[in-house]
């Protein structure tokens, strides 16, 4: 079983990538054990919740999508576990995709200043990403994930059995997370997804189990060196500074995160070209690989000073500078700041083109 340890000042814990690590759950609970509340959505419970269904005091469900990620939805079920005996002793199983993760996390995170929480993600997205660093928090009208703590789960469990269920384009959208990994840290992880979309794409056992287990070594080494992003960390925002401008400037409407980052990724990987970091060789096969998942939805009607100007904006913003994630091979990237904004408009437009 490919278990992976992810080391924080605050806790240190297992990430497990298994089919069946579901019913793990029991394993995971603390001594000290009162209720167990269950925040999960109807369309996960009634495909999943079997499982793990007779270990729960309270099944919560959220109305999941982007829109009620709001602290009154954290309130409505903070009063909800009050409501049915919840106290110190009880703890969350946060159980859907990611946005489960980050609203149930922080619900965890500040119940009566904070009980546990486990994490059972059922995107492939929340899989690889979302479920392992302790990143939770809610959105507000001026932003996303502007509001949110560091609250690290008792443990991840991850089961790719569950991304049966899942549909077809959610499931590219995680894989260009993946890709991010391989590009960021882990060429071998890189060449497989080149070697064998079809496998993938088809979810071959494992192959999946290789690539998402890949992923999750890399999310738990580099949040176990770094757990508040600092300079390490940052590494797995390669193709979030563009892909986040994309985002907004749609709206959250038109792509899914993982697309975003899709096209993040291309124009980071453009940008590296230009500064002289990346070979071209490199850059082509960066782009063949996100491409082999593709296609992302139409680009119509984006233009690249738009997105320019939403860089700005960017939260990752330090003191009036935008970071950029840049390739400097397949396996290894550097953050840089301070690029002339000129070649960031040329490599958002040829990727635009
Ligand atoms: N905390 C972090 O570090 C972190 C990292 C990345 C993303 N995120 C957050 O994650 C969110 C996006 O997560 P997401 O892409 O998982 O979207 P999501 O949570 O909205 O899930 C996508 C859809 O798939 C459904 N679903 C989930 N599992 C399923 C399954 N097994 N079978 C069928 N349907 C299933 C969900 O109900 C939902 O309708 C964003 O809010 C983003 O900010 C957080
Ligand atoms: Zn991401």
């Amino acid at each position: 079983m490919p278990s992976f340890r992810v080391e924080t000042p605050q806790r240190a814990y297992e990430a497990i990538v298994e089919r069946g690590a579901i019913h793990r759950l029991t394993q995971c609970f603390p001594k000290r054990l009162s209720k167990v509340f269950v925040i999960t959505t109807e369309d996960v419970w009634n495909l999943h919740g079997a499982a793990i269904a007779g270990h729960a005091s309270e099944v919560l469900f959220f109305p999941g999508g982007e829109s009620r990620k709001r602290l009154s939805e954290v309130e409505a079920l903070a009063e909800r576990m009050v409501g049915a005996g919840g106290d110190r002793a009880s703890v969350v199983v946060a159980f859907g995709g990611g946005i489960v993760n980050d609203v149930a996390g922080f619900v965890a995170a500040t119940f009566m200043r904070g009980i546990p929480v486990i994490q059972i993600p059922t995107t492939l997205l929340a899989q690889v990403d979302a479920a392992v660093g302790g990143k939770t928090g809610v959105n507000l009208v001026s932003g996303k994930n502007l509001v949110g703590s560091f609250h690290q789960p008792l443990a991840v469990l991850i089961d790719p059995d569950v991304l049966r269920t899942l549909p077809e384009r959610e499931y590219r959208a995680g894989l260009y997370e993946i890709i991010k990994c391989g590009v960021i840290r882990d060429p071998e992880l890189f060449h497989l997804l080149d070697r064998c979309p079809e496998n993938v794409l088809a979810q071959e056992p494992e192959t999946v189990d290789r690539i998402i287990a890949g992923a999750v070594r890399i999310k738990a080494e580099v949040v176990s060196a770094d757990e508040r992003e600092g300079d390490l960390r940052r590494i797995l925002n390669f193709g979030h500074t563009i892909g986040h401008a994309l985002e907004a400037e749609t709206q959250y409407t038109r792509f899914l995160h993982g697309e975003a980052v899709a096209f993040g990724m291309r124009a980071a990987t453009a940008l590296a070209e230009r500064t002289g970091d990346l070979d071209s060789g490199s850059r082509k096969s960066i782009e063949r690989v996100i491409a082999r998942y593709g296609p992302i939805p139409a680009l119509d009607g984006i233009t690249g000073p738009r997105l320019a100007a939403r860089l700005a904006a960017d939260k990752k913003t330090v003191q009036g500078q935008v970071h950029f994630v840049l390739p400097v091979k397949i396996g290894g990237v550097k953050i840089v700041s301070g690029v002339d904004d000129r070649l960031v408009l040329e490599s958002i437009e040829a990727v635009l083109a």
